[in-house]
């Protein structure tokens, strides 16, 4: 029974540490509630718009807290949010939050799930990593463990999907208080490759792996990365793995090892496009744009390869005088987990390079580079409006919905410049301009091929890239995961002792995922 007396009838809880909203104080001293931003809770906004859910997230800031609390911890209900979504917070008091949070997720995980450390150098793991993992990752997700089985007792029967690298451990807690339920994990960003695993310490890393194999599913946005974790298993835990069923056997079960490539909401996208507030800020942009636009709109997140993005452009400039004074180059970054020291200092770099390429190019009348350090939605729909180049170069990404909501709203046939390492580059990179990220010299080279571009060529490659979104959209996403999820469902009824082979057979047929 829920909270507020509603009997509590839900078919999933959605677990992630970020909730699908923010609570708040306005100026006058009412409780706001804002939408959440990033690329997973956007996908999970889409998939609670078709079902009923108990979404469970980590209460983060004070008045997270006091609605908590409120609730007496329990469920509470989110007006706006969905079709009939229900919330329940997780409370982890703030020096667990911060080693779990700022210590092991980011940056020790999301550094080595994006190969992003310089291993001469970091991580160096001393007591203090290990007391984060111990005392912070460990008990954050013994924490989000309690609420799941909590909610269990109240929805029996619920399918349990918990999204990203936040949660490793939490699957293995649950499991064993409920041996039966059904559990589906999304991994949002890119899997590493073996060898990357062993810079953590042994005892760590087989847990992360074997927290992800007490779930039935287990699941990426590519097919590289879902084999990366069945090379995980096997070499870093030794398990049995079969890659054409793509299985990983684990204490006698068959655990599904599955893509299914996120996307986004185009209808709904495609409408914000043409929305009044979308419009109040294409204005000053098409005032202030010049001959030609190059956008980037990032989270200030060191994968994003941002620096090497300028410095193409600098070497753009240098070898292509004849587009001075007729380019601008605007970047919309969001200011990214500012808690984390190598964070701030990727702040610092990005404004230091800009300032030494606009003085280097620029004059009074002219700056290269339009460096906002905003977030901004309308401001950043306006741009991938009006842009004639969208540079996404990431050095490795999980998905990058940037690209796909930005090819899917311009109206200039602009060209996509992207990075071969981002799991959407396996859908639309035939009709991008594909670059190897850590290439400067190539990404300079894509810029001019990209304005020079003859408009047919554009134009076609612009409609191109545009279908493919529109068919794959995020409800094909979810389709395809619900399908899997009912079928092993199913076979596992109708022949528990036999649940292994059929599961095996029945998801091969399923396993194909859109754009792949
Ligand atoms: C990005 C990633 C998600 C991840 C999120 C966390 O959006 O694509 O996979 O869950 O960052 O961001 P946060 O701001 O909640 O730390």
């Amino acid at each position: 029974m829920a909270e507020d007396g509603r009997p509590a009838e839900v078919p999933l809880i959605l677990v992630s540490n970020r909730g699908p909203v923010g609570f708040g104080r306005g100026a006058d001293g009412a409780r706001t509630m804002d939408r959440s931003g990033g690329g997973l809770v956007t996908a999970l906004w889409g998939l609670v718009a078709h079902s009923p859910a108990l979404w469970i997230a980590a209460a983060i800031g004070d008045e997270d807290a006091r609605v908590a609390e409120e609730a007496g911890g329990g469920e509470f209900a989110l007006p706006g949010v969905g079709m009939d979504t229900r919330g329940r917070f997780v409370r982890i008091d703030p020096d667990t939050y911060h080693k779990y949070y700022n210590v092991i997720a980011n940056p020790m995980l999301w550094f080595i799930q994006h190969y992003l450390w310089d291993l001469s150098n970091a991580p160096d793991i001393r007591r203090e990593e290990l007391d984060a993992w111990e005392h912070g990752y460990l008990v954050a997700n013994r924490r989000f463990a309690d609420e799941i089985s909590a909610a269990l007792e109240d929805h029996p029967g619920a399918v349990v999907m918990m999204h990203d690298y936040h949660l490793y451990t939490a699957p293995a807690v649950v499991r064993e208080r409920h041996p039966g339920v059904f559990l589906h994990f999304f991994v949002h960003i890119p899997w590493a490759q073996p060898d990357t695993w062993r810079v953590l310490p042994q005892h760590i890393r087989e847990a992360v792996a074997s927290g992800l194999l007490a779930c039935d599913i287990v699941a990426f946005h590519t097919r590289r990365y879902a084999r990366n974790f069945l090379m995980t298993c096997e070499d870093l835990l030794d398990l049995r793995v079969d890659y054409e069923a793509m299985t990983v056997n684990w204490r006698g079960r068959d655990v599904l090892v599955r893509h299914y490539p996120i996307s986004v909401n185009a209808e709904r996208f495609e409408e914000l496009a043409r929305s009044r507030e979308v419009a109040e800020e294409e204005g000053p942009i098409l005032r202030r744009r010049r001959r030609h636009l190059i956008v980037r709109v990032d989270r200030t997140d060191l994968s994003k390869n941002i620096l090497r993005g300028f410095k193409a452009f600098d070497t753009f400039l240098d070898r292509h005088p004849e587009f001075l004074e007729q380019i601008t180059f605007f970047a919309m970054l969001q200011p990214s987990r500012q808690d984390v020291d190598e964070y701030v200092e990727y702040v610092a770099k990005i404004r230091d390079l800009v300032s030494h390429i606009n003085t280097k190019h620029g004059n009074t009348d002219w700056m290269p580079i339009d460096l906002r350090f905003e977030s901004n939605l309308a401001k950043a729909v306006a741009a991938y409006k009006h842009y004639d180049v969208m540079m996404v170069n990431s050095i490795f990404d999980g998905m990058n919905l940037v690209a796909k909501e930005a090819a899917l709203v311009n109206e200039r046939d602009g060209v996509l410049i992207l990075s071969k390492n981002i799991g959407a580059y396996e859908e639309i990179g035939h009709f991008a301009l594909g670059v190897n990220p850590f290439d400067i010299e190539i990404q300079a080279r894509a810029l001019y091929e990209a304005l020079n571009m003859p408009r047919d060529e554009r134009r076609d490659r612009a409609r191109h890239i545009r279908e493919i979104i529109r068919e794959n959209d995020v409800a094909k996403w979810l389709d395809h995961q619900m399908r899997d999820i009912a079928e092993v469902r199913e076979a596992r009824a109708a022949a528990p002792a036999k649940a292994p082979k059929g599961r095996r057979r029945a998801t091969r047929r399923a396993g194909s995922a859109p754009g792949t």
